[in-house]
């Protein structure tokens, strides 16, 4: 640990951040039915302030971008004050926040779309295995609706109004969620784009719809304030793209050509594992990106602090260890235990297993 720069402060994109740990993003589905956050998420973000940087759960564009219910949006302007409070709270601790844009894509479900019957979109057809949490219980997942290229166009407006109204929110910046099969992961990867027209086939196809959710979102954001989350390996629901290092290599090449400032690289599988088939290094992603990257998966204490001292990353995004210990930073740099979270709380609803961790002082 001696000599580590990690606990220290840093400037990326004229942004002071504490320290170089993240809080990743972790969706808690504490939210209204109707996605409005509130002073419970306050409360949650400005505990975990102590980070350099924090990026929300993920923050759906539309109702039917919720993979889940109870899970936040930005897709009305009566959401902004809910997280005006959050931006405050976390400001007041002279923290910094981003906010996930997402959306779920095949993995929503009608029960959550705006009129409570659309079928989930989706670049193509897709039959996806398993059950989704709703209202009223774990459902199988739906036949999907494939998008057209007019739903196209209005998703990309859905996301530049949801990217102006975490603006008005008072966040620093925005990310958007192009990781774990999730809407525009399913644009990228091949397992689960087959379309025939300018958003499928090559790789600068499939590599448009996420352009062009850029492009938007740069007309209300400067660049250094855009961040996006690839999960390059991931196989989160059981797909990925079967050969990712040139499609990954020109999403980063897109990046730099826009100016985004900033690359959130989740590294393996989400949560499983950092090296599954199939293998590149994708930490080449990293050296080729412009700005400072953010590395997450899987991180210990030690690993952090190795990969600072290799330099293979700006930041470390922590994602569990912050759910019980708000005081996350702390605790790494004392070396102190971790308290771990019971998973069963994860999405539990209510302040129970999410606002009530001590910190070390007062535990
Ligand atoms: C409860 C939970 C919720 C998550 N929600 C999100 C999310 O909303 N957006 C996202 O990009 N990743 C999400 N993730 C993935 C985490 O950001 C992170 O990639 C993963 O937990 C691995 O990091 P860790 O080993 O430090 O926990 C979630 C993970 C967990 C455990």
């Amino acid at each position: 640990m001696a000599g580590t720069d990690l606990f220290d402060p840093v400037e990326f994109n004229g942004l002071k951040l504490k320290n170089r740990i993240a809080l990743s993003p972790l969706t808690r589905a504490r939210a209204t039915a109707d996605g409005h956050a509130g002073e419970l998420q306050a409360t949650y973000y400005s505990q975990r302030a102590s980070a350099g940087l924090l990026i929300t759960e993920a923050t759906a564009v539309v109702p039917g971008g919720r993979g889940g219910p109870f899970l936040p949006g930005l897709w009305d302007d009566s959401q902004i004050a809910g997280w005006k409070q959050v931006t405050d709270a976390v400001r007041a601790k002279n923290g910094l926040i981003f906010s996930q844009l997402w959306h779920a894509g095949r993995l929503s479900h009608s029960s959550l779309s705006a009129d409570g019957k659309s079928a989930p979109v989706s670049p193509s057809a897709f039959e996806q295995p398993g059950k989704i949490f709703t209202e009223q219980g774990p459902q199988p997942f739906e036949a999907v609706h494939v998008m057209t290229t007019a739903e196209i166009a209005d998703m990309v407006e859905a996301y530049r109004q949801a990217a102006r109204r975490a603006k008005e929110a008072g966040y620093d910046g925005v990310e958007l969620h192009a990781a774990h099969s999730y809407l525009i992961s399913s644009f990228l990867n091949d397992m689960t784009n087959q379309r025939d027209d300018a958003y499928g086939g090559p790789i600068e196809n499939r590599a448009r719809f996420l352009k062009e959710i850029l492009e938007a979102v740069l007309t209300v954001w400067d660049g250094t304030r855009v961040m996006v989350r690839l999960a390059p390996l991931g196989h989160a629901y059981g797909t990925w793209d079967t050969n990712p290092e040139p499609l990954f290599t020109h999403v980063i090449d897109m990046m730099n050509g826009l100016g985004i400032g900033w690359l959130d690289l989740v590294e393996g599988d989400t949560g499983v594992t950092r090296t599954p088939d199939p293998y590149f290094d994708v930490l080449k992603l990293r050296d080729r990106f412009n700005g400072p990257t953010i590395l997450n998966n899987l991180y210990t204490r030690d690993m952090a602090i190795d990969a600072r001292e290799k330099d293979t990353g700006d930041i470390i995004a922590f994602g569990r260890p912050f759910i019980g210990n708000p005081d996350l930073v702390e605790r790494l740099k004392k070396n102190a235990p971790l308290h771990e979270a019971d998973p069963r709380a994860y999405y539990a609803g209510g302040p129970k297993g999410y606002i009530d961790f001590p910190t070390l002082e007062e535990a």
